[in-house]
């Protein structure tokens, strides 16, 4: 091998064994820098002939050349090395799935709510609402429930810092059979304006509607354990007119459960029961004939005829107007429906349970 081969050599090893951009541009300072062995050698050129010259310099520019390819070969595979270690540090997996954003869905007992609003309004029924924080009257003493009646404690009820007219705190309803007296006042005032409206185009007298209404809602006691939450719902529910009776009650609250549970294999038991705002009282229970659950009593309601003072409260003749009423527990159809066995599940807002029910 002639000198010339030797030093084309050295440098593709040179250059081959520089492994940063840094490294390869001192090793082209050993051979094409200003005292580099390439510019050594044409300085040297400086004592020979022209015909020696002419000869030798172009072998040696033949050499340059091909230890400058070596150079640029090698600086473009240092930079394409460094181009694949960067993408593989910002490496984007296109096939990685997005990160969806969760799809919400409505909580399992506000299913239970709008299933109940729907059953009921195909029955013909009214929905209403009404306030969470009540006052004593309409809690308490419009439903017949005496001054001394344990409901009133502070054990069982939470009151706030704020008195009504009546110098009593305000509470927190432990029950939404307040807005049976509520409702009846509302349905009595639009009846009064529908009477003044035919009075005054010279119509006759309309006669009161019937009340059918659920009211559904956030009721609150001093309650909590698997089966009690000190938050939990309640929908009650009004039947009043001048022809009604247990009978509609029961067959309205029977195919409510029913179609509820969607099964006509449903018993129900009208079992005799006391509250103060309705004499006679009954418990509701069903009892499922198949599935899990079967051959067990479950209290779902309380229910009864409206007591006469509940009626006069109400601002009507007890004599004339007959009601009937009940109230359930959502939160219980709920666990029932879809087989929890921890009420608490429902107020811990974990996604993991609640997501089972979108
Ligand atoms: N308010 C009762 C409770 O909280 C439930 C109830 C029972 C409502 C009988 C009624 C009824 O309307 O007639 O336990």
């Amino acid at each position: 091998m002639n000198e010339l081969d030797s030093l084309a050599a050295d440098a593709q090893t040179a250059f081959a064994q520089a492994t940063t951009p840094a490294e390869l541009e001192n090793a082209k300072a050993l051979f094409l820098g200003k005292s580099g062995r390439v510019t050594a050698l044409m300085k040297g050129m400086a004592a020979l002939s022209v015909e020696e010259k002419k000869s030798l310099g172009a072998a040696i520019n033949v050499t340059k050349q091909s230890i400058e390819t070596a150079l640029t070969e090698r600086r473009q595979a240092l930079a394409d090395a460094e181009l694949q270690i960067q993408l593989k540090a910002e490496a984007l997996d296109v096939s990685l799935p997005g990160r969806a954003r969760g799809q919400g869905g409505l909580h399992p007992v506000s299913l239970t709510l709008e299933r109940i609003e729907q059953i009921f309004a195909s029955m013909g029924f009214d929905v209403a609402d009404g306030p969470e924080i009540e006052s004593d009257w309409h809690s308490f003493t419009s439903l017949n429930n005496p001054p001394n009646h344990p409901a009133r404690s502070m054990q069982d009820t939470f009151y706030v810092d704020i008195k009504g007219d009546d110098g009593i705190p305000y509470n927190l309803r432990p029950h939404t059979s307040p807005m049976q007296v509520r409702f009846a006042h509302q349905h009595i005032k639009k009846h009064a304006e529908a009477v003044k409206v035919a009075a005054a185009a010279g119509l006759p007298e309309p006669g009161m509607p019937e009340v059918r209404v659920i009211a559904p809602g956030r009721t609150y006691r001093v309650d909590s354990d698997a089966t009690h939450s000190p938050m939990f719902h309640q929908c009650e529910g009004l039947w009043l007119g001048e022809n009604v009776s247990f009978k509609d009650l029961k067959v309205v609250f029977t195919s409510f459960c029913r179609t509820f549970f969607e099964s006509d294999d449903l018993a129900l038991r009208f079992r005799p029961s006391f509250f103060p705002f309705t004499e006679p009282s009954a418990e509701i229970d069903i009892q499922f004939q198949s599935g899990p659950l079967a051959g067990r009593w479950l209290e779902v309601a309380g229910s009864g005829q409206v007591h006469p003072n509940v009626v006069r409260n109400m601002g009507l003749d007890p004599e004339k107007y007959i009601g009937f009423a009940f109230g359930m527990g959502p939160d219980r159809l709920t666990m029932l429906r879809y087989g929890v066995n921890d009420l608490r599940l429902f107020f811990d807002g974990d996604v993991r349970f609640l997501s089972q029910f979108r």
